[in-house]
This record gives C-alpha cells, structure tokens and sequence, in this order.
C-alpha cells in the first residue's frame, strides 16, 4: 500500500483554500493509502506567533481536521512536535541541502522581502524549513504528499534531498511525488486575487475562514475584488479576480472553472452563486466542527494516539539514516 504524509501549520484559523487545495483530499486519500497528518506547530515557529495561542490553535486545527472528515481509526493524525525524530531527521538532512537551494525558494525570497531589515533580520527557520517539511515526509516512507500548488517547489526540494542521501549514503528513503488538485490548488485572496488565500498574509476580508458565518462568507464573497471587464470568461493571468470565483465554485460544485464561466455573464449572479454552493459546502463541516470542539479532552487523546503510532515508524526510519551516515549506535 502507498503512504500518505500531509500537514498543515497551525498558525492561524483554517479557510476555503487549505480545504480545497488539500484537506478534502486528505478525506479521500485516508481510504486508500496508509496516511499521516501532522499539525506541523514547529513551522508555525518560522514566523511570529503568540506562545499563549498556539497550543489552543494546534487542537482546534485538529478539530477542523477532524470535522472536514479524517477519521482516527483510519488514519494517523497527531501533532509534528509530539514526534521528536522530526527535529532530528532534520538535522541530518540540513547536512545534505545547501545553503543555495534554500536560499533560492520562492516563499523564502517573498517573506523575507515582506519583512523590514529583509533577509538579514528573519529567523534561520524561514531559510531552513523546507528541510524539516522534508524530514516530516521521508520519516513516513510517504511516496504521496497531497498538497496545494504552493508547496510545489519544497516538495521539488525533498525529492532532490532524498535522492542526495539515498546517493550519497545508499537507499534510505522513498522519494515522494506532490498530488495536486486540478481545481482548487491555488485558491487566491478575495480583495488581493494574484496572491494566494493564506492564513499569515493578506487581511480577513481576503479569506473565507472555514467557521465563517453564512452572512460573513457572502458578505465577502460579494465585496470580492473583481476586473474591469464586464462579461465573465476564465482567465487566470489577465483577470485573477474573476478567475478565483470561477475556481472557487467550480471546486465547490466538482466542475470545471472553463465550463462554469460559459453559465454567467455578469459578475452579481456569479458571486451570489459562488457564496452560496461555499456556504452548503461548510454547513456540515461547521456543524461537526461544534460537536467537535465542545469535547476538547477527546481532540487530546486522538492526538495522544496518533502521535503514538507515528512515533514507531519514524523511529524506525531516524535509525536507519542514523545508521546510513555512519553515527555510533548508543551502546
Ligand atoms: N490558498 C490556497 N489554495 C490551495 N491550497 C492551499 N494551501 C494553503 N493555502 C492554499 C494548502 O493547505 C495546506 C496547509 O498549508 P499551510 O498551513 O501552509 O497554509 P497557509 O494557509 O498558507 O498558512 P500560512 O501560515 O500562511 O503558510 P504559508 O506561510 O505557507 O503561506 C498545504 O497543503 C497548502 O498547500
């Protein structure tokens, strides 16, 4: 059977793009692989976060995960922190990446611009955690790493890390491949729509959070930042706005963004569609997440468990590059 390995940071509240670029694909994934789902808190460290929010924002991301549909019986979801390989496989894999290839990624290139002082003032683990979102995913022998398209190229940079190691050390690791939707990959923010909908960028009215409120999801869906033109047709590089509607709805109603844009021809039927399959789309999510939550004690104990049962094959592979680098085996 083929593994799985996904994860998502908790590094703010979960909306539409995490669940159409790659939560609702965990949901079908975990019937047909052996999957693990990680709430990855130790990349949430890369940027600034409030250390009396994260371990509260790490369970209700659990509960989400568990709303949208993974089932602990039948997958493996726990938290990345609670797996101590992680940290390490990640040091043996920094000894393998560059300087240079981590230097050149894009994320790393645009966050560090966006903050003041540039690259000189950002933490060492904006540069370095492609690594460690490399070592989550080699710990698990994954081959399928279902993502949005914008974890494309660190999923580019794990493969040439394993590839490295396993030449330079022999086999050792599985070389993953990316499973990226056709549509919703890239679900952009709604008043900035050449940037993608993201938890730590862009303000709320951009994003339709998952716990969004009917009202607050067409409210904002309405106020969308669309193109000049006046008639509707998918156009991705000249008319981003419109595009991210198309995207959105077809995603929502398992269609073709091309096909959906030959229904409309003006904006307000569009948006007002649009609101409206999002808002059937979250109600049952919404409604689970409720009875979800108000049992915090049993989102812990499936944490417990997951963490549990990732811990043996992580283990298992640590001790095997360990081993392949040449380190003394504790007597
Ligand atoms: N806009 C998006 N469209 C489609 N897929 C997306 N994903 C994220 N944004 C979109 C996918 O969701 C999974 C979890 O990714 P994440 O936790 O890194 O999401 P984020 O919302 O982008 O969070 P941050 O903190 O704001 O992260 P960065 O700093 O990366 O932008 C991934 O599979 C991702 O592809």
């Amino acid at each position: 059977m083929s593994t799985v390995f996904s994860g998502v940071q908790p590094s703010g509240e979960p909306h539409l793009g995490n669940y159409l670029g790659a939560f609702r694909n965990w949901v079908a994934d975990q019937h047909e692989y052996d999957s693990y789902y990680c709430l990855v808190d130790l990349h949430a460290l890369t940027a600034e976060h409030d250390p009396a929010t994260l371990g509260e924002r790490t369970l209700d991301a659990a509960a989400w995960l568990l709303a949208v549909g993974l089932e602990p019986k039948t997958c493996t979801l726990f938290v990345q922190s609670h797996v101590a390989e992680h940290t390490e496989l990640t040091w043996l894999l920094e000894c393998t990446a560059t300087y240079g290839e981590l230097r050149r990624m894009t994320q790393f290139k645009e966050k560090s611009e966006d903050r003041k002082g540039g690259q000189e003032s950002v933490r060492a683990g904006l540069l370095t955690y492609p690594v460690l979102m490399a070592a989550d995913i080699l710990l698990y022998d994954a081959d399928r790493v279902p993502v949005g398209d914008d974890q494309r190229q660190h999923l580019e940079l794990t493969r040439n890390l394993a590839q490295r190691f396993n030449q330079r050390y022999g086999t050792t690791f599985v070389v993953p491949e990316a499973a990226i939707p056709k549509v919703g990959a890239r679900v952009m923010d709604l008043q900035e729509p050449d940037r993608k909908m993201s938890k730590s960028s862009g303000g709320d009215a951009g994003l339709v959070y998952l716990a969004d409120e009917p009202a607050v999801i067409e409210r904002k869906i309405k106020r969308a930042v669309t193109d000049t033109g006046s008639d509707v047709a998918y156009d991705p590089q000249g008319r981003p706005g419109v595009a991210n509607l198309l995207s959105i709805l077809a995603a929502a109603t398992g269609r073709r963004p091309e096909a959906v844009a030959s229904d409309y021809t003006q904006y307000g039927p569009l948006k007002a569609d649009a609101a409206a399959a999002v808002v059937e789309l979250l109600r049952p999510l919404q409604e689970r997440y409720r009875e979800i939550i108000a049992d915090p004690g049993l989102v812990r104990a499936t944490l417990a468990d997951g963490a549990a049962r990732a811990r043996e094959v992580a283990a298992t592979t640590l001790a095997r590059a360990r081993q392949a680098v040449g380190l003394l085996p504790p007597a």
